[in-house]
């Protein structure tokens, strides 16, 4: 299946989702590869992975962008040269990416029973609101508070982020697919609007939450 799903935010911002179902051939056939990127793709161990990046190009091609466009800066961060901000994702068989005018930033992840255990090395500030007695909703709480540290780590790329230290998400219900976090590094103090979503496919069991981030 090509596309899966498009959300157009705001007038400059729009979110893609691909749901990858086609072979690493089918998808090598449809997209146009700079070397760089060749060379990266060949390195790749699994196919799944390679699968995912070239469905990413798939994405950015949907946009009018192509491979030759993006580039990486030296911690991995996706860039293009023009005004338009760019934020990848990838979870099992979805690739997503976020193009905005604004400062942006976009994880996606399969909701798992094993972020619970995981749950005290990334939250602390949330410990506050979140309530563990209520298991299914715990787990969706804890998926979105992960994605949006993530979301925001991909924004602010600097080391030494912690995302139980220095990332707060305010409280916020699951249904109202929105809130606010800051980050605290250093001396700097940066907001974020935050938006949340749960994706799922019929051709996957599990439900997967969208998260991305705005620098406010
Ligand atoms: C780099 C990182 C953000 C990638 O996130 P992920 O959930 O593993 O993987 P995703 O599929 O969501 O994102 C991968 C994409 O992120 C982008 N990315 C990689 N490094 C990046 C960086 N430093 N800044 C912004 N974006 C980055 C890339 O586009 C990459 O895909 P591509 O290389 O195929 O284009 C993540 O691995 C990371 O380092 N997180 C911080 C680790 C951390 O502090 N963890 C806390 C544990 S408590």
């Amino acid at each position: 299946m090509p596309l899966f799903q498009t959300i157009q935010f705001n007038e400059t911002t729009k979110i893609l989702i691909w749901e990858i179902t086609e072979s690493f051939e089918e998808l090598l056939g449809k997209v146009v590869l700079k070397e760089k990127t060749k060379k990266r793709l060949d390195g790749m161990k699994s196919q799944m992975h390679q699968r995912a990046f070239l469905s990413v190009r798939m994405l950015i091609q949907e946009m009018g962008f192509t491979d030759k466009d993006l580039h990486y800066d030296e911690f991995g961060k996706p860039y293009f040269d023009c005004h338009n901000h760019i934020s990848i994702t990838h979870s099992y068989h979805f690739a997503a990416i976020i193009i905005s005018h604004e400062t942006v930033g976009i994880d996606m992840e399969l909701q798992r029973e094993k972020i619970i255990r995981i749950g005290d090395k990334f939250t602390d500030y949330e410990s506050e609101y979140l309530d563990p007695s209520s298991k299914e909703d715990y787990i969706k709480k804890l998926t979105v508070i992960w994605g949006a540290k993530e979301a925001i780590f991909k924004i602010r790329n600097e080391k030494g982020i912690s995302f139980k230290d220095h990332i707060k998400v305010k409280n916020f219900s699951l249904n109202e697919g929105q809130t606010e976090a800051s980050l605290h590094f250093d001396v700097l103090v940066k907001d974020f609007n935050v938006h949340y979503e749960e994706i799922k496919s019929d051709n996957f069991e599990g439900k997967f939450t969208l998260v991305y981030a705005f620098e406010k």
